[in-house]
């Protein structure tokens, strides 16, 4: 006899199946709203005992009240931080990759889905133009790719040293993503910071910055950033590249957000020097449509990641065999889920094109909101929009005027927006990914500003 919990339950199958295929169904996921710590404990009580509750009462509490204290990511109204705005085919593949409990840490065990996530890769490495034989893996988000990215950075700039404990530093600038930092504190690398020029990371910048110091040798790596979060600047990756490759530092560029804007062709040249790098991350469920959650980590030669993260354990010397791809040995990771194969689905079903043209809308919505605001009295661009990214002042406010515009238009279910700050000032910003925003309702966000 099974066990109990084994048993297919289908109504319970119903239940949940009937409220996911209700939330593929919505043409607009609702925005929803911040949550209350009390009224979420109330209805959480009980929900947790010796027997078990019953599948109608769990799921008409998490509907009731725990979805709703989720502000949807996926809302074409989500125009805070980097939204998210996962396909349907890539959601409806989520729940397979789920179902079919599909993991992918060996060939030995997973071929089949590990060679689907190969080619999603592959595609992912031509777009960005590296050599054939660069490789990686998807691992949980762009905080893990650029740690996982840098470990091998690290260690490829020691081992080229001749010393495995060097102290050794890698270059950022002041708009480096805080998971880089995070990164470097993780791996005991100082950052060596760089002046930025007009806010971009520069070839010229780091050669003067490595000629004023007095150990520039120390310096093995740039962490390079194609699409900074706060504004989608992309650094000189041209001038970046070519540095690095004149005096063998290793280049990471993090395109967690920005990567997705290669598919685009009038931003296409602003990429020159990615298909130098060494290390490259993009993630899926920022602007590739993905749910969360995903991030593709490319190297230039794989080899050089297997040094540092195949793990080694004589339960495990049965999938170390030669030619074969483990995932495992990419990341700081063991066990892993097949996280690409959403992306992989979609990416088969709707093709390229429908990529391209998603990516491309939410350039053309940030080209958009930013005449929209250009042509208004009561708020300015504070500097041109850059790939999906629009930062904007109303005239006249602080800091508690934007959030308090946040609070409005949460509770109006208008839009989701959060402040951010530029050169010490408190501003407001969009950040388009979802290809169903409409400029009716960043007028609505333009209107509720007067
Ligand atoms: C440029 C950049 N790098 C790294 C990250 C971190 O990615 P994740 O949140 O998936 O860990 C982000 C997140 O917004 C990002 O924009």
């Amino acid at each position: 006899m099974p066990h109990r919990m084994h048993i297919f339950d289908s109504h319970a199958a119903d239940v949940v199946l009937g409220y996911v295929r209700e939330r593929l169904e919505m043409p607009e996921a609702p925005l929803d709203f911040p949550g209350a710590d009390a009224e979420l404990r109330t209805a959480l009580t009980g929900l947790i005992n010796d027997e078990g509750t019953n599948v109608d009462e769990v799921l008409r509490r998490y509907d009731e009240v725990l979805s709703r204290a989720v502000i949807s990511a996926d809302s074409p109204r989500y125009l805070a931080f980097i939204p998210a705005a996962p396909s349907k085919a890539a959601l409806l593949f989520d729940t397979v990759v789920s179902c079919a409990s599909l993991q992918g840490i060996s060939w030995l065990e997973a071929a089949g889905a590990i060679a689907a996530e190969n080619q999603v890769l592959r595609w992912l490495a031509d777009l960005a133009g590296m050599p054939t034989g660069a490789g990686g893996v998807f691992v949980q988000g762009g905080s893990a790719g650029n740690l996982s990215a840098l470990a091998v950075a690290r260690d490829e700039g020691r081992r080229r040293l001749g010393n495995s404990t060097a102290r050794v530093r890698i270059a950022v600038s002041g708009q480096t993503h805080s998971s880089v930092h995070n990164a470097l504190h993780l791996l005991d690398v100082e950052p060596f910071e760089v002046p930025a020029v007009n806010h971009r990371l520069t070839g010229d910048a780091l050669a003067r910055a490595l000629e004023q110091d007095a150990h520039p040798e120390t310096v093995i790596a740039v962490a390079a950033t194609a699409g900074t979060t706060n504004a989608g600047i992309i650094d000189d990756l041209a001038g970046l590249s070519k540095l690095c490759r004149e005096r063998g530092m290793w280049l990471h560029v993090d395109g967690a957000y920005g990567g997705a804007g290669l598919l685009v062709e009038s931003e296409r040249a602003r990429y020159e020097g990615i298909e130098q790098a060494d290390s490259f991350i993009v993630d899926p469920h920022k602007w590739l449509f993905a749910p969360f959650d995903s991030c593709a980590l490319i190297y230039r030669d794989p080899a050089t990641a297997r040094r540092v993260h195949s793990q080694d354990a004589s339960y495990l010397d049965v999938i170390h065999i030669e030619d074969e791809w483990n995932p495992s040995d990419y990341a700081h990771h063991l066990t892993r889920r097949a996280r690409g194969l959403p992306l992989w689905f979609s990416l088969c079903v709707n093709g390229v094109n429908a990529y391209r043209a998603a990516v491309t809308a939410g350039v053309d919505m940030a080209n958009r909101a930013a005449a929209e605001i250009a042509a208004t009295s009561h708020m300015e661009l504070v500097r041109e929009p850059s790939l999906s990214i629009v930062l904007w002042r109303r005239k006249g406010w602080t800091l508690a005027d934007y959030q308090d515009l946040q609070d409005r238009l949460l509770k109006s279910q208008t839009a989701f927006v959060t402040p951010t700050s530029w050169q010490g000032e408190a501003v407001g910003r969009f950040a388009f990914i979802h290809p169903n925003t409409t400029i009716e309702m960043v007028r609505e966000v333009i209107d509720a500003c007067r």
